[in-house]
């Protein structure tokens, strides 16, 4: 029997266009800089999902991208916020490190005063999602296990580490996403983490939904919720009933052109908690 549909809340995001993105180094398996990108269907894709947003009643900050930066559009990276507190991120390359800094000074200019630059790699939103109860963080491939004990100092909420194990699902993000924050309810892949964090999931999210391999490599799992409506990768197309099922709304996006970076809909998309 299918629920009633779930109730949104609005949200605060802050994302980056994607003018001056392009693929010229692969950090990850997704990444071939011998494939061309088009860029103004990157950009034309990308104000559909900013559009999307505000369609949907949410506020979308944006972050001024840097003609060096080429991953700047997947804004998920560049820090974590949650009860106003900014934890700025640490990248593992040093193709990406100028990014952090350029989100400490939006956090700045925008008036935050709780942030935190971090002593350990981590790479935002990519390697931490939040739940009511949980920061879970993921490592292996980007963060550091040790960001993890400093996010949980930081924050003063409990992190549970997880460790991925498939390079394709590098961050968190790929493998694994909140559906509903309030109630600790998520989706994932557990094909991308090692045994005993399988086991750890299994243990505190009994009721997720769990995802194929096929939707989890059209990077499926890269979605972001309001509560009710998800927007997620197109093609994932076997996560849109199971979804509706539990009283989702799926939203499927076409970010084709960001799919050559190795990121989708989250990683264009960091959540500014208060
Ligand atoms: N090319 C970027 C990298 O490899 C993609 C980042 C995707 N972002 C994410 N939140 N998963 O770092």
């Amino acid at each position: 029997m299918r629920s009633s549909l779930r109730d949104a809340s609005p949200r605060r995001y802050l994302m980056c266009p994607p003018v001056h993105f392009k693929v010229t180094y692969s950090i990850n398996p997704w990444m071939d800089p011998a494939k061309p990108v088009d860029l103004p269907l990157a950009l034309t894709q990308w104000e559909d999902l900013r559009d999307r947003y505000r369609a949907l009643g949410h506020t979308v900050e944006l972050l001024e991208p840097q003609p060096d930066l080429p991953d700047m559009v997947y804004a998920a990276n560049g820090a974590t916020v949650i009860d106003d507190r900014v934890l700025g991120a640490r990248f593992a390359h040093p193709e990406r490190e100028a990014e952090a800094a350029v989100h400490l000074a939006w956090f700045r200019a925008a008036g935050y005063t709780e942030i935190h630059e971090p002593l350990h790699i981590n790479e935002g939103e990519g390697d931490f999602a939040v739940t009511s109860s949980y920061v879970l963080a993921g490592r292996g491939f980007r963060s550091s296990p040790l960001s993890h004990d400093e996010a949980q100092e930081f924050f003063g909420r409990p992190v549970i580490g997880l460790e991925l194990v498939d390079p394709r699902y590098y961050h968190l993000d790929t493998a694994l996403s909140v559906l509903d924050d309030a109630a600790d309810e998520i989706m994932y892949y557990p094909g991308a983490f090692s045994p005993g964090s399988r086991k750890v999931l299994q243990r505190l999210f009994p009721d997720a939904l769990i995802a194929e391999e096929r939707d989890a490599a059209a990077l499926g799992l890269n979605a972001v919720s309001d509560g009710r409506h998800v927007l997620l990768p197109q093609a994932a197309v076997g996560l849109y009933e199971p979804l509706r099922d539990r009283g989702f709304e799926p939203l499927g996006m076409d970010l084709g052109e960001l799919l050559k970076g190795g990121g989708s809909v989250k990683c264009c998309t960091q959540e500014l908690r208060p």
